[in-house]
């Protein structure tokens, strides 16, 4: 089983929290224990996107250097038992840089049945946890030039390192735009990154409010739909894609 999932991205604001958050939800509803780790140190956000900004006492840094317990750092989701969400440090370094980093998070993956590791932007720490660690790596790109050469740009990097299980997230994809061909097709950013398709989210106000201060996708709207299907594949079963 592909257990700890990377997910990365050529530049910030791709959306990896998103996905990160999303992902985390569908994988929990599908009772898979999940917990999804922050790594933006200095840079914190995941907890006001999931809706616990106020019951983070501990962080990643706290666990790595050993001054709380797993139980201290892993912060349980209000509505969506199964998921949780170790927050980031809120000042740099604090353990981020420490060699005990990938132990901690390979310890953790035998406590649940998916870590997810929402990278930061920048493909430095990237390419330094993901080849050691990761199972599977996501790349969040959305549909503009930028980001479909700075993703490839990632995919190029983890395949000199040896990794193999790569696939694209194509985020914020909106058809108002593509009918204006400012945005590529779809073929075109998949051809552009070259890494299978995992799933196509489409920039969506639901996406982004829900996962801006806590809560859950609608059941059976688009986005939850897509969310599930992603989860299922990730899981290794044969699901169409959902794009609209
Ligand atoms: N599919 C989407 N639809 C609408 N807004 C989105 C979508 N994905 C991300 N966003 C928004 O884009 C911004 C950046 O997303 P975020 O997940 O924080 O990116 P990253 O973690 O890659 O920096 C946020 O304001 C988020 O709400
Ligand atoms: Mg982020």
């Amino acid at each position: 089983m592909s257990n700890i999932i990377a997910i990365t991205s050529g530049k910030g604001g791709a959306g990896k929290s998103t996905v990160s958050a999303g992902i985390g939800q569908a994988l929990a509803k599908r009772g898979k224990k999940t917990v999804v780790i922050e790594l933006d140190a200095g840079l914190r956000g995941l907890d006001i996107m999931l809706g616990v900004e106020n019951q983070v006492v501990y962080d990643l840094g706290d666990l790595v250097s050993g001054a709380c317990s797993l139980d201290d750092a892993a912060v349980s989701i209000d509505g969506c038992p199964n998921l949780f969400l170790i927050a980031a440090p809120t000042m740099l370094p604090e353990g981020m840089d420490k060699p005990e980093l990938p132990q901690v998070v390979q310890a953790l993956s035998s406590w649940f049945d998916y870590v997810i590791l929402d990278l930061p932007a920048g493909i430095r720490f990237s390419l330094q946890l993901i080849p050691r660690l990761a199972d599977m790596t996501v790349i969040v790109a959305t549909p503009d030039y930028v980001s479909v050469r700075d993703s490839n740009r990632v995919a190029s990097a983890l395949t000199e390192l040896g990794v193999t299980n790569c696939r694209l997230l194509i985020n914020k994809v909106n058809t108002k735009y593509r009918k204006m061909n400012i945005i590529k097709d779809l073929d075109e950013v998949l051809d552009g990154v070259g890494v299978p398709l995992l799933g196509v989210l489409p920039e969506d106000l639901q996406i982004k409010s829900v996962f801006s201060c806590g809560g859950q996708l609608e059941k059976e709207t688009a986005p939850a739909v897509i969310f599930e299907r992603i989860a299922a594949r990730i899981e290794g079963e044969y699901t169409p894609l959902y794009i609209i």
